[in-house]
């Protein structure tokens, strides 16, 4: 990602009425591996929740969507979708999947693994973004679209609602829509889980403030000037990840020749992580032309896992 894509991020967000920057910019090399570390931490349930229900229900998941194309948006290193490519691949059945991402080199090394793990398997990564998605493999009403991790609730609702439109636009009608959402639950619970003990979630907040650095021209902003905070939204039903500034901040962006300050107290918002109610999050879908199929919760009833079809006629969406 460009040093003018973070300018113009930098423009749009620092100097409104809340600061934020869009989440997007943690996942430089290092902030990466912490998410990856995050994702074992004891706190953050959602990835172990999800596996739980992936490897309980991919065979019934195959079955009902008879995919032979799967593309999965935001794929990484396709750990959890392994469980779903066993099904997929169960007694030599021949099938595409598609994992798509922004990162082109964790993409091709994980396409490797793939193929020599599932000869039966045809591979074919792609770079993508969330707001573009390439044709989907498969024959249509045959293909299955997965998006995993609850990453969802990483979008304002503005921007999930324009998301969920261009998932029914990529699909033709039969196909299927597989979305992993997080749950609301206990507030302290939720707090833990993006404020962890060791200090992981911290570290990969504070990241935000290297990046910055090593990406764009900028004085006066440094790490040591910042904490990490997580705070639950209630009317907004999200946690949102805060930096918080310990001193007044005056950070001259050489670059793009303005200059920002935040009082000592102040923050700025760099996540906000969206909690559902499994009701809503279903006739939500179903407003934009996703037929909800079946929801399955883990054990817990911690996380979803939400199968939609896609609906015969592409309406427009209601609001
Ligand atoms: C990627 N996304 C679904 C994570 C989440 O839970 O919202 C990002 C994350 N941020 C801090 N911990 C995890």
């Amino acid at each position: 990602m460009s040093r003018a894509e973070l300018e113009a991020d930098l423009r749009a967000g620092l100097w409104g009425e809340t600061p934020s920057l869009p989440p997007r910019w943690f996942y430089d090399e290092r902030g990466s591996r912490l998410f990856d570390e995050i994702t074992g931490l004891p706190e953050y349930y959602p990835t172990r929740a999800e596996r739980e229900i992936l490897q309980q229900r991919s065979p019934e998941i195959i079955e009902i969507t008879g995919a032979h194309g799967v593309d999965e948006l935001g794929a990484g290193t396709s750990a959890k979708t392994r469980v779903l490519l066993d099904a997929l691949t169960a007694g030599g059945r021949r099938a595409v999947y598609a994992p798509l991402d922004i990162s082109s080199e964790v993409l091709l090394e994980t396409a490797e693994e793939l193929r020599a793990e599932y000869p039966t398997l045809t591979v074919e990564p792609a770079v993508a973004d969330f707001h573009h998605l390439p044709p989907l493999v498969g024959e249509a009403g045959e293909r299955l679209l997965l998006f995993l991790g609850g990453t969802i609730g990483n979008f304002t609702e503005e921007e999930r609602g324009g998301f969920l439109a261009m998932v029914r636009q990529a699909l033709a009608p039969g196909d299927h829509f597989l979305l992993g959402a997080d749950l609301v639950k206990d507030p302290a619970r939720l707090v833990a889980a993006y404020d962890d003990a060791a200090g992981v979630t911290a570290q990969f907040d504070l990241n935000l403030v290297d990046v910055i650095n090593h990406t764009v021209p900028v004085t006066g902003l440094h790490r040591e000037d910042w904490v990490h905070e997580a705070a639950w939204d209630e009317g907004a039903s999200r946690i949102e990840m805060r930096l918080r500034a310990v001193r007044d901040i005056d950070a001259d962006f050489t670059g793009i020749g303005r200059r920002w300050r935040l009082a000592k107290g102040e923050y700025l918002r760099t996540e906000i992580s969206r909690k559902f109610r499994l009701e809503g999050l279903r006739t939500e879908l179903a407003g934009h032309g996703l037929e909800p199929v079946t929801s399955w919760t883990d054990e817990a009833g911690d996380f979803s896992l939400t199968l939609a079809r896609a609906s015969e006629d592409l309406r427009e969406p209601r609001a």
